[in-house]
């Protein structure tokens, strides 16, 4: 997909004003985030850095509508979430995010492209397009040619790229990963990046948590924490953003 819109043309996906995330454990009170304030917008590849314990999957949660916030607010594609209930939250969640983890979570038992294709069971759609659209989804990864190999039969670079063509499969508005990279060598985590880099040029938007910082610095901005509070916007694709 060619580029040329510039960054303040672009639809703004994520809006984060002034929030707040605080965790009561018995009378102890712990604030996980802290004035909070952000905006994502289409076509960016976001890297969450941060210590451990500074709010990183605070953030991630939230953002992936897995959990609310304690007071501020959080807009999903101009949604104000905060006003949607548990099964409303579901269906944005379901709708508009496709998630990939740090432990790949596949079952053991299916193929790659079973694996890739149960978002769609969920979600009621035919076998026969179920498939189609799940070796739609393993090529734009590269993994055709594994489609019918189980994850024991993958190495764990493969396994990833199973999990984020799942994320795919469902065509989401954004993709979300906390630490995709956590679980991987250092060849497997070049790939991983390529393959999040190859799915934002051609127009995903992508977060992604991660305290590598070759993850961070191949990222086209970099929101950094620390005890729960934003300290830092980081450019590192000064062309992307040229025009702010
Ligand atoms: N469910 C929870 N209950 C209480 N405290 C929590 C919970 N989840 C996280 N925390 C605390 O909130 C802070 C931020 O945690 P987290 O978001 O997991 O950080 P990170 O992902 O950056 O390591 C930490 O101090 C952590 O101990
Ligand atoms: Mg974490």
């Amino acid at each position: 997909m060619t580029d040329n819109i510039n960054y303040s043309d672009r639809e703004t996906i994520i809006e984060i004003s002034q929030l707040d995330k605080i965790y009561t454990t018995g009378d102890i009170n712990l604030k996980a985030l802290d004035d909070v304030s952000y905006i994502i917008k289409s076509g960016e590849l976001v890297a969450i850095m941060g210590h451990s314990g500074s709010g990183k999957s605070t953030m991630m949660n939230i953002l992936g509508c897995l959990d609310t916030p304690t007071s501020g607010t959080y807009k999903l594609d101009k949604i104000d979430t905060s006003n949607l209930d548990d099964n409303q939250l579901a269906e944005v969640r379901n709708k508009k995010i496709g998630f990939v983890f740090q432990s790949f979570n596949l079952l053991p038992k299916l193929k790659s492209w079973e694996n890739v294709a149960l978002p769609l069971v969920y979600g009621g759609v035919n076998a026969k397009i179920r498939k189609e659209r799940a070796m739609e989804a393993l090529r734009s990864v590269g993994l055709e040619n594994r489609a019918n190999h189980r994850p024991n039969e993958l190495s764990g670079g493969q396994c990833q790229r199973v999990a984020i063509a799942r994320a795919l499969v469902v065509k989401p508005e954004i993709i979300m990963a906390d630490e995709p990279t956590g679980n991987l060598d250092s060849a497997s985590e070049a790939e991983i990046i390529e393959i999040f880099k190859k799915l934002n040029r051609e127009g995903a938007t992508i977060i992604m948590v991660t305290h590598e910082d070759n993850v961070g610095q191949n990222c086209k901005r970099i929101i950094r924490f620390h005890d729960g509070k934003l300290i830092k916007n980081e450019v590192i694709d000064h062309e992307f953003y040229r025009d702010i």
